[in-house]
């Protein structure tokens, strides 16, 4: 039977354990021969996104790149894992509704947890001043208003983490 494709859109903060999560459901998936691909904000901005900053009209512009390319791949049968803090609502509706096949997944852990994690230091530099516009700093993340599915990588492990994402793939009918 041909595999569906679908969207499985990860935002959140920096930090929050978007790759970390994206990662291991790839790999899950993998293993089960599933078709699968990663659009990470960090990998994209140094391809197909390379040369865009984190203005709110750079961030949405990173979006709508990263949501056409998602599209592409989803129509034909990929399950796609973006990981972007993608943090205007706004965009994130645009991608959904332009996508249909989508699950939005809220990678939801509180700014002083992302902060005390500091996975790469950036925030370190933006309280210095050195990084402007950091999203949860001096910048907005506006929290989704109804996720198909919620993380609270505070006081989750990865493991529960990612099966809350399998669950939902498996009772929305993506994969067995
Ligand atoms: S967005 O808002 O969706 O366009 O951002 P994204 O493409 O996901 O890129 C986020 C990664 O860029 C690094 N970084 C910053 N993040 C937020 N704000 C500022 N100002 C910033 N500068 C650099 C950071 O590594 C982000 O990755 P994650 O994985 O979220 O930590
Ligand atoms: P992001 O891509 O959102 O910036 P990362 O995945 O780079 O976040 O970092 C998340 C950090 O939080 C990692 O060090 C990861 O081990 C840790 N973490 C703890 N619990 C979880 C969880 N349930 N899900 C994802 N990451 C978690
Ligand atoms: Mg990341």
């Amino acid at each position: 039977m041909k595999q569906l494709g679908v969207t499985v859109w990860f935002t959140g903060l920096s930090g929050a354990g978007k790759t970390t999560i994206s990662r291991a459901v790839e790999k899950e998936l993998r293993d089960r021969g599933y078709g699968i691909e990663i659009l990470d904000g960090d990998i994209v901005r140094e391809n197909l996104t390379k040369g865009l900053g984190f203005s709110k009209e750079d961030r949405d512009e990173n979006i709508r790149r990263i949501g056409f390319v998602a599209h592409l791949l989803t129509r034909n049968g990929v399950i796609v894992l973006v990981s972007a803090i993608s943090p205007y609502r706004e965009m994130r509706q645009e991608v959904k509704q332009r996508i249909g096949d989508f699950i939005e997944v809220y990678v939801n852990a509180p700014l002083a947890v992302c902060e005390k994690r500091d996975v790469k230091g950036l925030y370190k530099k933006a309280r210095a001043g050195q990084i402007q516009h950091f999203t949860g700093i001096d910048d907005p993340y506006e929290v989704p208003a109804n996720p198909d599915v919620e993380c609270h990588t505070d006081i989750e492990s990865v493991e529960e983490s990612v099966a809350k994402v399998l669950h939902k793939l498996e009772s929305a009918g993506y994969i067995n």
